[in-house]
């Protein structure tokens, strides 16, 4: 029993179930941005995933380096820095500490977590993007870009906010969250600076490029012949690739940032998409500084980078091309976790519909959280956190299964056996069934987390600890040990060696329970995954039970839905407050419409949107500028009678002076063609 019938061996299989060889393994999670605290999302795809691979490949032998660090450029930290009138700095120094306790608090088993304002973080990139330069892979070229006439500067990604041309939803700056593109900022449609809210111009400026369109065979190579990748990867990848990679801009005109590392590039910063990355490399590259071990060892063997599936493009195209132009090897796989709501309704940091880490572990044990967001669904699937599901998740699994069977384990063991292992002896059928399954336990889960399947491993640990309550039950060992006491032994023996095993395959996923478990079978923390199928010896002395798992009462979720609807309602109300959509009679009368009849028509040279229009309204003919270039050649528009807002403060827009408004829907440009109308007639 309990024979060392296989080996562990330092193997991990790959999507098609081929052997990878590997000791060394570098683990990255994609790089928190430094402007709010972690909430849920952060954790599931991508903190607590990486946790369970890391703990997991440490348990069996391989040599893991895991990093993160905190990701403090780009605009959104300094739009936010902005707004509090503070500097950037101290709003991600805020945040970095945060994200720091929250990882901690979560018991991520990083082995460093830097930032990107470290010293070594800018050397690294600045020497990585002059290296590219030297080797011609960025160049300059001029562009135009969005400047704000009234803030004096220009917009770089998310100091704009306007609609996406792909998808026509809301958008910011460089990227649009609901259909994952990387935009140009000048794409956007109705734009309108973050700022102060006016609409930006378009003017001249010069950026530097990365030659992304240059990789389109290597990282095409890359996506196809990476087995590792997982389907959501390689598709998300591919349907990107088929569009074809255009170069890509690489320096914004900001100050918060890391210096172009150009005499003749003053005021421009590394775009922070072009940097983060590196805060894998950075990371890695201090903890080599501490203990004196090369990071290079760990990123040549075998390279897994957790991110989530929002940041797929960036990390399955530009990430590659980079390394590939620095010469550098590319990630062996890319694991994506997907996105999680909160109660039904995608969680939104704005409207305060997130459950901050911090909140959840002033109040519950942080294994809960790491049990639910495992085994609630499969990483490759978006899914929902519910209060309610949480609770009946811990109350039916975690403590009517695993809770139940270790405690009837231990008080019976120190109810009849004095609280020590007792002999095993002449095995019945049953015994040997249920000795089966704890032996193979180990494997099975350990296959699961090796194919990154880490819900399958918990459920495997579920299904045997609901064998485990059967076997108890069917053998009634209280009945047992009076008639037959072998027969008890043999139930307490086995259940006991099922309790340790749990200490130690529960580890990946639930690592202060698992201690907590090994702590009352009287045995060292296991830090090996073969210590599993090392039987405890008959006379072992175990602690004194006491309960590890118990069940969240209904007043505690409902006070937390509570909690989350108070948010929502005060969300609503100031929404209601600012609502301005809502107006008077008297709000309407303002807005003078009158009938128009469109004189003449031209184009605005530079810009692909506008019409410049001479437009009569009876008393006089007036020049307006509209946005009808994409949906009408000048001419069509020659005597066509619309409808036109008269009172309107004049604009420039594109250096014209428009004084008034044609009335057309915004999606297709269709004019209101009051056709039955006399020119200057008043629409009231
Ligand atoms: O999307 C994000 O949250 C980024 N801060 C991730 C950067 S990951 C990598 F590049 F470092
Ligand atoms: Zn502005």
């Amino acid at each position: 029993m309990f024979i060392k019938s296989y080996s562990l061996l330092i193997l991990n299989l790959n999507f098609n179930g081929e052997i990878i060889n590997m000791s060394k393994i570098f683990i990255s999670c994609a790089l928190p941005y430094a402007n709010g605290p972690c909430h849920l999302g952060h954790l599931r795809s991508t903190y607590l995933p990486a946790d369970i691979y890391a703990r997991y490949n440490r348990m069996i032998g391989n040599d893991v380096l895991m990093v993160c660090a905190s990701d403090e450029h780009g605009t959104p930290i300094a739009v936010k820095a902005d707004n509090e009138n503070i500097k950037p700095i101290e709003v991600s120094k805020r945040y970095h500490d945060m994200i720091a306790d929250d990882i901690k608090s979560m018991n991520i088993s990083l082995d460093n977590f830097t930032r990107t304002t470290d010293e070594r973080h800018y050397d690294i990139a600045q020497n990585f993007f002059l290296d590219l330069y030297n080797k011609g892979y960025i160049y300059k070229k001029d562009i135009t870009q969005l400047f704000c006439e009234n803030c004096n500067k220009f917009l770089p990604d998310r100091y704009v906010e306007g609609i996406c041309p792909v998808c026509g939803s809301e958008a910011r700056g460089d990227h649009c969250e609901k259909c994952g593109r990387v935009l140009d900022p000048t794409e956007l449609e109705d734009p309108k600076c973050l700022t102060c809210g006016s609409t930006p111009v378009i003017k001249d400026s010069y950026q530097y490029f990365f030659k992304l369109s240059e990789f389109q065979d290597v990282v095409e190579n890359y996506i196809d012949n990476n087995i590792n990748l997982p389907p959501n990867v390689r598709n998300y990848a591919k349907n990107w690739l088929k569009e074809g990679l255009n170069d890509w801009v690489l320096t914004r005109d900001m100050d918060w940032g890391i210096p172009v590392p150009l005499d003749e590039a003053l005021g421009k910063v590394i775009y922070v998409w072009g940097e983060a990355f590196l805060g894998y490399i950075s990371s890695a590259s201090q903890w080599s500084d501490e203990t004196g071990i090369k990071w290079e060892d760990y990123w040549n063997d075998y390279v897994v980078h957790f991110i989530g599936k929002d940041i797929i493009y960036h990390h399955s195209i530009f990430w590659p091309a980079l390394l590939s132009a620095y010469g550098c090897k590319m990630p062996d796989n890319i694991y994506a976790g997907e996105f999680l709501s909160l109660e039904g309704q995608k969680m939104s940091t704005s409207k305060n519909w997130v459950v901050w880490i911090s909140d959840f572990v002033d109040q519950f044990d942080p294994d809960l959280l790491r049990f639910y967001l495992t085994i609630n669904a499969p990483l490759n699937k978006d899914t929902d956190f519910s209060w309610k599901d949480f609770q009946r998740r811990n109350n039916d699994g975690l403590a009517d299964v695993i809770g139940n069977f270790l405690h009837r384990t231990f008080t019976f063991t120190h109810k009849f056996f004095d609280g020590k292992i007792p002999e095993y002896k002449d095995p019945s059928d049953e015994d040997m069934e249920f000795e089966k399954l704890i032996r193979e336990l180990p494997d099975k889960v350990g296959e699961f987390i090796t194919d990154y399947e880490f819900r399958d491993g918990l459920l495997e640990i579920f299904r045997v600890c609901k064998l485990g309550n059967k076997y108890f039950n069917d053998q009634e060992p209280w009945k047992a040990v009076k008639e037959n006491p072998q027969k008890a032994a043999n139930t307490l023996y086995l259940s006991n060696q099922l309790a340790k095993t749990l200490a130690i395959v529960l580890k990946p996923y639930i690592p202060t329970k698992a201690d907590a478990i090994a702590e009352i079978i009287n045995i060292d923390i296991p830090e090996k995954w073969d210590e599993a199928i090392v039987p405890l010896p008959a006379g072992h002395e175990i602690n004194k039970a006491k309960p590890l798992f118990k069940k969240i009462d209904d007043d505690v979720i409902d006070a937390q839905i509570a909690k989350l609807n108070e948010t929502l309602k005060i969300t609503e109300e100031k929404e209601d407050e600012n609502m301005s959509d809502i107006i008077t009679i008297d709000d309407f009368d303002k807005v003078e419409i009158k009938i128009g009849q469109i004189k003449e028509a031209e184009k605005i040279e530079k810009s692909d949107k506008l019409l410049k229009l001479q437009v009569d309204i009876g008393d006089e003919v007036r020049q307006i500028v509209a946005g009808l270039a994409k949906f009408y050649d000048p001419e069509e528009l020659i005597d066509r009678k619309v409808a036109v807002v008269v009172n309107l403060k004049p604009a420039k827009l594109f250096g014209t002076l428009s004084e008034g408004m044609i009335l057309a829907t915004g999606e297709s440009g269709a004019l209101l063609t009051p056709d039955e109308c006399e020119i200057g007639e008043r629409i009231q």
